[in-house]
């Protein structure tokens, strides 16, 4: 297991409309993760489509890319020990109403159509995704704080 583990996290349309960011962030923040890339942007169906590729087919891909596409998202990198497998515990459940009460979708919202964050299923999608969303690269930095969270 990696301390450079990255994963990509995006807050949805309607976690930016509800304000939600700050929380979002703070959330990674707090429990060590490293913000190594960060944006807002709206994004268009055809990135979208790339972006779900893989759901092509569901009968709520063209409702899940129309949610997407209707206000901007915030796309993030998160670096730090087991990113992409605590990022989702932290993020919950796909469907919010069986989300844990203290994860993101389990405080915050209720419909799996509308559940306010996106976070990497695995190593490779997050590396796929990570280039589909910064084709410019991440930001390369130490942070002072990186030896108190990891020996
Ligand atoms: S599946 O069918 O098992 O492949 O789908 P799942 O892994 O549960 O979800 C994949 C992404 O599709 C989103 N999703 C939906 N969006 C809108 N409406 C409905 N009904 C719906 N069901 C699933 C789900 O949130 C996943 O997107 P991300 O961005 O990863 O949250």
């Amino acid at each position: 297991m990696s301390t450079t583990e990255r994963t990509y996290i995006m807050i949805k349309p309607d976690g930016v409309q509800r304000g939600l960011v700050g929380k979002i962030i703070q959330r990674f923040e707090e429990r060590g993760y490293k913000l190594i890339a960060m944006k807002l942007v709206q994004p268009t169906e055809q990135h979208l489509e790339n972006h779900y590729a893989d759901l092509k087919g569901k009968p709520f891909f063209p409702g899940l890319i129309k949610y997407m596409a209707s206000g901007p998202v915030v796309a993030m990198v998160w670096q730090g020990l087991d990113a992409v497998k605590t990022g989702r515990a932290m993020l919950g459940a796909t469907n919010p109403l069986q989300s844990p009460v203290g994860s993101i979708r389990g405080d915050f919202c209720l419909a799996v159509g509308r559940n306010i964050c996106h976070g990497s299923d695995s190593v490779e999608s997050a590396e796929k995704e990570i280039k589909l969303w910064f084709p410019e690269g991440v930001v390369q930095y130490t942070s002072a704080l990186e030896s108190w969270i990891f020996e």
